[in-house]
């Protein structure tokens, strides 16, 4: 077969990026310009100016990852963007951008769900890596376990009721004075922590995740200790807090290996990059479990992961029309699969 060469556009958020990849899995470039340092004097993404500064940059970032691959647009077979979940104002100048590039190129527009993205980002450290597995999904927006059925089909198997993860570890290095995204911090400070506080299990009984009363706790902790005069380990909350949070990920994920005849697992999303969960899920090798991890690079929003799951719908025929819109409350195109 031919090799197919797909061209990624993500702007979801505060990230603008475009890569090019071959095949669904040889990433020939891949450009991130990362808006993070004019957000973080608010403390978070300032949807608005998130858009503007899209606009601003997105024909560069898509001209410098063709370059970067040495390919020109004729050598694209397709436009891959996506179209939600995320900020409807960010997610309209990558899809308005891919629309004018599909039309003029008169070349086919797929439209990417933003967190099956996040998963096919497996694909591009792990190359042999192929479904079926089992992918702990966990970033800004989600938390689950989902079974990988084939490269674009979806079931979930246990999701969070409240709060995602990602947004979890954004508050607590709130609440204790950390920059913004603050799950890297949380993850420098715990390294150097103890676990000394006993935060409750974010396992629910019916099998699903709960990340609100830990969040909660963790901000009642440090008022309260703020109110009393007392000094708090800020390394010894983040540590509490992670080892509480992945641990609970980590049961719920060998309860399923347990029973799933699946033996293969992966994670995907930006709290993939946490170092202490990455820890305990490589420990799984020694129950005899194939442990894929995506690299660093391919864990926060990018174009390479969205140019592989585009590659896949390009496999299938799944093309879009110019009519796409943005869709800021897409859901998990994921069947939902009753557990306990
Ligand atoms: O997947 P992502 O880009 O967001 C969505 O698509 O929703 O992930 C961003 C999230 C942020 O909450 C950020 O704080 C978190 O990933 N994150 C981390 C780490 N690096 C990024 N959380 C914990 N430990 C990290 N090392
Ligand atoms: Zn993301």
């Amino acid at each position: 077969m031919k090799d197919v060469y797909i061209l990624g556009i993500e702007s979801s958020c505060d990230e603008t990026a475009c890569a090019v990849v071959k095949n669904g899995t040889s990433v020939l470039s891949n450009v991130v310009f990362s808006q993070i340092d004019v957000h973080k004097v608010f403390g978070g993404v300032v949807p608005e100016i998130a858009s503007r500064n899209h606009v601003e940059v997105v024909d560069v970032v898509v001209n410098q990852a063709l370059q970067q691959a040495n390919l020109t647009f004729d050598d694209v077979d397709a436009i891959a963007v996506t179209y939600g979940a995320g900020l409807v104002g960010a997610l309209l100048v990558g899809v308005s951008y891919a629309k004018a590039l599909a039309q003029s190129l008169n070349k086919p527009l797929i439209a990417v769900n933003h967190v099956e993205g996040h998963i096919c980002s497996n694909y591009l450290s792990n190359p042999q890596l192929k479904p079926p597995f089992l992918c702990l999904l966990t970033s800004g927006g989600h938390t689950a376990i989902v079974r990988v059925e084939d490269y674009t089909t979806y079931t979930v198997l246990c999701s969070t009721a409240d709060d995602a993860i990602g947004e979890c570890f954004d508050k607590v290095a709130r609440v204790l004075g950390l920059p913004y995204p603050g799950g890297v911090y949380v993850d420098q400070l715990a390294q150097k922590g103890k676990a000394v506080y006993p935060f409750k299990s974010v396992v629910l009984p019916n099998g699903n995740f709960s990340f609100s009363g830990i969040k909660t706790a963790v901000v009642n902790l440090v008022h309260n200790a703020q109110q009393k005069g007392e000094e708090i380990k800020k390394e010894d909350v983040s540590a509490s807090f992670t080892k509480v949070a992945i641990d609970g990920l980590m049961k719920r994920l060998e309860r399923e290996l347990e029973t799933s005849p699946i033996k293969t697992v992966a994670i995907a999303g930006g709290v993939a990059a946490n170092s202490y969960l990455r820890q305990q899920v490589e420990k799984l090798q020694q129950k005899a479990i194939n442990v894929c991890l995506p690299q660093l690079v391919y864990c926060g929003d990018n174009g390479a992961m969205i140019a592989s799951q585009g590659y896949f719908q390009f496999v299938k025929g799944d093309f879009a029309s110019l009519d796409l819109n943005a869709c800021p409350t897409l859901r998990f195109r994921a069947k939902y699969e009753k557990k306990n």
